[in-house]
């Protein structure tokens, strides 16, 4: 049994169609319940909806085999899992964003809200320029409008919450989409089953090019 953590949500719908369309379907799993593990005993393979932040910890520590997650979560939280494959959906970027007339003075220390603290961190730790962090949960975008920050850094994906909040993008720091993640430990005792699911799900990828 191939135990998948699927990311709950748009993404997560997505994800398990193409595991679906590769043969490991559960057809159980789109009745409208509130039900978070399904399972088909005859294709071998049991899912799990999961917070999609939480995925990597799932499979990080082996109560999933396998998992999708964005590229954020890997870069934020370096979990301890292979990466297997980039599925090419769940497309976003992670941008610094401010006003539009916000411009950074280098002679002070900049502000910066956002829920990507190591992403944060590393990205203006190579430009050597000193940051403030102000670790917010949600609704980032409010940090710069209330000044509680200068600028923020989070997903773009359409740009309408900045664009209805009279923010723009500043800089883009690194291109996101889902990737197929994997257990190390599963990865070794389950190779074949994974290894098939991961090659499966790559011809899809490049037939959807
Ligand atoms: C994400 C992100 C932005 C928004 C970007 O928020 O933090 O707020 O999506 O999408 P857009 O460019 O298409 O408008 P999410 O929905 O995850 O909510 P939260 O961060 O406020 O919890």
């Amino acid at each position: 049994m191939i135990n998948v953590a699927l990311p709950k949500g748009r993404l997560g719908e997505k994800v398990y169609k193409m595991f679906a369309e590769c043969g490991y379907e559960c057809p159980s799993i789109l009745e409208n319940n509130r039900k978070l593990i399904f399972e088909n005993e005859e294709k071998g393979v049991r899912y799990f909806w999961v917070k999609p932040s939480d995925v990597s910890i799932y499979v990080e520590r082996g109560a999933a085999d396998i998992g999708v997650c964005g590229k954020d979560i890997l870069l934020e939280y370096e979990p301890d899992v292979y990466e297997l494959l980039d599925l090419d959906i769940g497309k976003c970027r992670m941008a610094v964003a401010g006003k539009k007339d916000f411009y950074d003075d280098n002679t002070k220390t900049l502000r910066v809200a956002t829920k990507f603290v190591n992403i944060a961190k590393t990205y203006y730790q190579e430009k050597c320029r000193d940051i403030d962090i102000i670790k917010l949960n949600g609704s980032i975008e409010l940090a710069p409008i209330l000044n509680l920050s200068d600028v923020i850094v989070d997903i773009v994906e359409t740009g309408t919450t900045l664009r209805e909040n009279d923010l723009e993008v500043k800089e883009e720091i690194v291109n996101i989409s889902a990737r197929l993640i994997s257990n190390k430990a599963s990865f070794k005792f389950k190779t074949e089953e994974i290894e098939n699911i991961s090659r499966l799900l790559g011809k899809k990828v490049s037939e959807n090019d």
